[in-house]
């Protein structure tokens, strides 16, 4: 008779999809939170270590907004070297910070505010103002200039990634994308971006980094990571594949609801 007892198996882990890089794959959100918390932390204190600083580069997004949270409340954040970080934004939107949509509104009401970051090594992207690219840009290329030459890049990069594959604001068939290799900041706007018009890092800028995580939990990144990771289309159309960094790393974070069984 026992043999006629169905057992109640789990359902079986999904496989990690094929995607360009590392996959760290996890069951639940909160677990794909505190890895990226994990690896965030120790490559922060290993460029303190060797640089004097940390360059570190966030998104905007719901996605994330549970990470920075976590940073400011997880004891196990608590050695972060917040007073040795420089933060950048890796887009936004060109509303005003006060507005709900502006990526560093919410970042700085969630994390700056909270973690004792000198005001200087705080970087907004003032992206209402018409040269807000090309000031930004500047901001990067003096700021970096510090380090020693071959190190001057950011250092870790937090990526999201939208339905249509877009990320940054790095909008499938966009002009962003033909920014060309000499420019870090460009604007961003036409039929293709979704509104409001935006200011982003270009490829040549994120490529370069030494770290890029990108982040998607959820069954709502389900059949965009499947069409990523089976490269259905160019990367002009899905722009998330024109993440390459050039040396570093790029790592994705994902949950067990994102892949497909
Ligand atoms: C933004 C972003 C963008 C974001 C994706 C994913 O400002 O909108 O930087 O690239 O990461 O759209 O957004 P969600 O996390 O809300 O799905």
């Amino acid at each position: 008779m026992r043999d006629e007892i169905d057992p109640i198996q789990p359902p079986p882990d999904p496989t990690p999809p094929r995607l360009p890089g590392r996959v760290v794959l996890r069951p639940e959100p909160e677990d794909v939170y505190t890895s990226l918390m994990a690896d965030m932390c120790a490559h922060a204190v290993g460029c303190v270590r060797a640089f004097g600083d940390f360059h570190l580069a966030l998104s905007g997004g719901s996605t994330p907004l549970p990470l920075y949270r976590q940073l400011m409340t997880d004891p196990m954040a608590r050695g972060f070297p917040w007073a040795r970080t420089h933060l950048w934004i890796v887009d936004e939107r060109r509303v005003p910070f006060e507005d709900e949509r502006s990526n560093f509104g919410q970042i700085r009401d969630l994390l700056v505010e909270h973690s004792g970051i000198p005001a200087e090594q705080v970087h907004p992207i003032r992206a209402t103002e018409p040269d807000a690219d090309l000031a930004y840009e500047r901001e990067l290329r003096e700021t970096l200039a510090w380090r020693e030459k071959g190190h001057d890049r950011l250092d870790f990069v937090l990526l999201g990634m939208g339905a249509d594959a877009h990320t940054a604001s790095l909008f499938p068939r966009s002009p962003a994308l033909d920014a060309g290799p000499d420019r870090l900041v460009v604007f961003n706007a036409g039929p293709r971006v979704t509104p409001p018009d935006r200011v982003t890092m270009t490829y040549r800028l994120l490529n370069a980094s030494r770290f890029i995580a990108v982040l998607a939990v959820g069954a709502s990144k389900r059949d965009t990571l499947a069409r990523v990771a089976a490269r259905s289309a160019p990367a002009a159309d899905l722009p998330i594949l024109g993440i390459e960094p050039l040396g570093g790393e790029l790592r994705w974070y994902l949950d067990f609801a994102a892949c497909a069984p």
